[in-house]
């Protein structure tokens, strides 16, 4: 049961989120790059489909082994993107529009091309010499990208720790130094007006004393118990707090924690002394595959609920919850949990299946059009190093057409192709060729084509988080999942008071029927969204005029047909 009274919610609660990966959002300075002024221009279209904030993921300078997350100056802005002053400029025109900015803090690790590394790995007398992780003998430890956690460095004469790639060594954050630059980092952006900060792998920065050896039979994560949740975390992210409320303003922490169970995402967020407002979680997104690719398996609706309703539970009373279906690290959300052939109706259906649950959504660029995944000919054609780690890893002696079937399922590649903005040349994104190849299927899946059609995805999120906003019992009732077991259809209930939601999702290709809560059935109520009928049926917002009918005891439902029914008991 929710315990906070409506004084206590603060501004992330009733607000959503939009994502961008710059790189392919719009290329404002026509060198087929995305940049901040092409992020400029898109602020209206932003603030009209009904969210509150923007995320950037980095966009700091970096050599880009890892697309940003690696980091070589955190206090300044990448030249693909513009630069500070660029910066300034968008975030105060954000603010004009009433769009929070929130920034992505990456503190696990930095580039090997930051001016700490180049320093530390001169040797141990250099005064930088204990930023990173440094040893004469390594442990058993996996990279999460592959191959062994250590690269040696043969200026020092020693390894260092690099949990990601090779070209991202992870920090020390047990040398107070360190931290001390953390929250400089902080205060720089904070100082600039930003909002709040989605903090990367922030699980991930306090490693056991010792460094002991994983167990070894694990694939990537095998170290993982040593470094996750680890003894020190608590405390320095309560020192980061502390800098956050420095500020006059209400500054938002969003920690991205991989593998993290809900019970202890919760403690982090309602903790005696609290240390983030939500985590990111992992669970549902397992549902098929993580973005490694071995653990790949097709898609089980009823393990998607079970981790949604186990995480909704958890945070029931003081937590919150961050939701979302799709963001950088994966693959598009219509070509992974719904189908290409029911393109509108699943995209819909996913729109509904988590819009409503409690929580704050995230909106990732490209998931309001139903942009979907990319089928590039070779592995020479993707660029993120996870993905071609994993095809050189992993089912190696299948055929050729098989591996590459796993890569398009499953590469993070998918959610990093261009926006598509209009059926012009290069998709409306840029006047030149852009940096990474276009889906081909811009021509039909494009911003331009769907705000002329009435009945559009992009229409149907901006009615869904309209909704959202409107509704308290949407914003803050409590949540309950009905028939669990069923395997096509998601039936959960909000409630506040006497006023209840019902929400009803089918993801299934097939018609699909569901047996509706005793206290639905025979009863008179009110339907408040169809996604097989037109959205001006509903787009009025007004409860009054929303159609009314009868219901049965069971549905029968179209392939991914959603809906929501409003009833008072
Ligand atoms: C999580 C980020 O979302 C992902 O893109 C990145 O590769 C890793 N953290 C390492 O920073």
């Amino acid at each position: 049961m929710t315990t906070r009274t409506e004084k206590q919610y603060r501004w992330f609660h009733r607000a959503s989120l939009y994502q961008i990966w710059i790189r392919s959002f719009a290329d404002g300075n026509g060198d087929g790059i995305g940049d901040l002024y092409g992020v400029y221009e898109k602020l209206p279209y932003i603030r009209d489909l009904g969210v509150d904030a923007i995320w950037f993921s980095p966009i700091y300078p970096s050599p880009n082994a890892d697309y940003g997350y690696d980091i070589s100056d955190y206090k300044n802005i990448h030249p693909d993107y513009g630069d500070l002053a660029q910066f300034q400029k968008v975030l105060n025109r954000a603010h004009e529009l009433g769009l929070r900015i929130i920034m992505d803090l990456v503190i696990n690790h930095t580039s090997d091309e930051h001016p700490w590394f180049l320093e530390s790995r001169k040797g141990e007398d250099n005064p930088y010499r204990d930023y990173y992780i440094w040893r004469r003998r390594p442990n058993n430890w996996n990279s999460i990208f592959g191959g062994s956690a250590w690269a040696y460095e043969g200026t020092r004469g020693q390894y260092y720790l690099h949990l990601f790639a090779k070209k991202q060594p992870d920090l020390n954050m047990d040398n107070p130094a360190v931290r001390e630059e953390i929250k400089s980092i902080l205060r720089f952006w904070l100082d600039r007006g930003v909002d709040g900060f989605r903090m990367d792998v922030i699980n991930f920065i306090s490693k056991r004393e010792g460094l002991p050896d994983g167990i070894p039979w694990l694939p990537a994560i095998n170290g993982m118990m040593h470094f996750k949740d680890g003894p020190h975390l608590q405390e320095y992210l309560s020192e980061f707090r502390s800098v956050c409320r420095e500020y006059d303003r209400d500054i938002v922490q969003i920690g991205e924690g991989p593998f993290t169970e809900a019970e202890v995402a919760r403690r982090y967020i309602t903790g005696r002394k609290p240390v983030m407002d939500m985590m990111i979680s992992f669970d549902h997104m397992l549902a098929d595959c993580f973005y490694t690719e071995y653990l790949h398996r097709p898609f089980s609706l009823v393990s998607m609920k079970k981790a949604f309703t186990h995480w909704q539970n958890t945070m029931a009373d003081k937590g919150w919850n961050t939701l979302y279906l799709e963001n950088h690290d994966h693959p598009r959300i219509i070509s992974r949990y719904g189908s290409e052939s029911w393109w509108k109706e699943s995209g819909k259906a996913l729109a509904v299946s988590y819009i409503f649950q409690r929580g704050t959504p995230f909106i990732y660029q490209g998931q309001e059009i139903g942009m979907t995944n990319i089928r590039l000919r070779s592995i020479r054609d993707y660029l993120d190093e996870a993905t071609i780690q994993n095809f050189e890893r992993f089912f190696t002696k299948d055929p050729m057409d098989k591996r590459m079937n796993r890569i398009y399922h499953s590469s993070r590649d998918s959610s990093r192709t261009p926006m598509q903005w209009s059926e012009e040349r290069y998709a409306g994104f840029s006047t030149v060729l852009p940096w990474f190849s276009l889906n081909p299927n811009y021509h039909a899946i494009n911003v331009e084509e769907e705000e002329r059609d009435p009945e559009s995805i992009l229409k149907f999120y901006r009615y869904c988080l309209a909704l959202r906003k409107k509704s308290r019992t949407i914003l803050y009732g409590d949540y309950r999942e009905y028939e669990p077991g069923n395997r096509q259809v998601y039936l959960y209930e909000r409630s506040l008071k006497d006023n209840h939601c019902l929400i009803v999702c089918s993801l299934s290709k097939e018609p699909a029927r569901v047996r509706l809560p005793e206290a639905y059935r025979n009863r008179k109520v009110r339907r408040m969204l169809n996604n097989y009928e037109p959205m001006s049926l509903f787009d009025h917002l007004d409860p009054e005029r929303y159609p009314t009918e009868k219901l049965p005891e069971k549905l029968l439902l179209h392939p991914y047909e959603a809906r929501i029914y409003q009833i008072r008991y």
